[in-house]
């Protein structure tokens, strides 16, 4: 299993905001902004750096930059919660949407709209999606990022179930996860536990 925690006091303070149920609509969005803007810098601390040389006012020195370009994928609608912390700091990401949303009955994903470019077989594809529950929503997603050309792709999730993390690592088992949150399990209704609820409503206030 390819899976990381990522320890950061702000991400374990601004969750606390997105569980609990007295958070407003405004607040839940700029919070879930906050953590993915905390997230993005922490995952880039895992990316490999290559060096150019340039010129300073006063001598030849030398930059850095990243090696990879990268693509970001949020699934929609609650993805959108961190499509912008990732591109503040990775501006030039090449953004594609993909729509799912999981049957309310069998819980298992619908895909309904996706707009991937050609030739992304060179671009980091990050998938974002705050929550992975049964795992089947961000399954699909990687799977089309897949059957579309990417060949090296990560998953950013906030909350995450051990279901989903353990069912998503099999199907993918060579794309990382990064999580803030490992929660205890789902209940009957593949709810997380203790989770946030449903992130697309909380986001959007439906
Ligand atoms: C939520 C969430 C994930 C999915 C996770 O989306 O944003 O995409 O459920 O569940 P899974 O791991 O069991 O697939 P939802 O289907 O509620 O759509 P929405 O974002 O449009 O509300
Ligand atoms: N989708 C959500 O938004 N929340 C959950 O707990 C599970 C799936």
């Amino acid at each position: 299993m390819s899976f990381t925690l990522l320890d950061n006091a702000l991400l374990k303070c601004d969750l606390s905001t997105l569980r609990d149920k007295r958070t407003p609509n405004t607040i839940f969005r700029a919070t879930l902004e906050r953590i993915s803007e905390v997230m993005a810098v922490e995952i880039c601390r895992s990316f490999e750096l290559e060096t150019f040389d340039y010129e300073t006012p006063l001598e030849a020195t030398t930059g850095y930059q990243f090696k990879e370009s990268f693509l970001i994928a949020p699934v929609l609608r609650a993805g959108l919660g961190l499509q912008n912390g990732f591109l503040k700091f990775l501006p030039n990401a090449t953004v594609s949407h993909i729509g799912i949303s999981r049957d309310h009955q069998t819980h298992a994903p619908h895909f309904y709209y996706s707009n991937i470019p050609a030739h992304i077989e060179s671009l980091h594809c990050l998938v974002l999606d705050p929550m992975l529950a049964t795992g089947g929503s961000a399954t699909m997603a990687t799977s089309l990022l897949k059957e579309k050309g990417a060949k090296k792709l990560s998953l950013v999730s906030v909350v995450v179930a051990p279901e989903g993390v353990k069912y998503f690592s099999e199907q993918h088992p060579d794309v990382h996860i990064f999580a803030a949150a490992l929660d205890r399990e789902l209940n009957a209704n593949k709810y997380i536990l203790p989770g946030l609820g449903d992130a697309g409503d909380r986001i959007f206030g439906t």
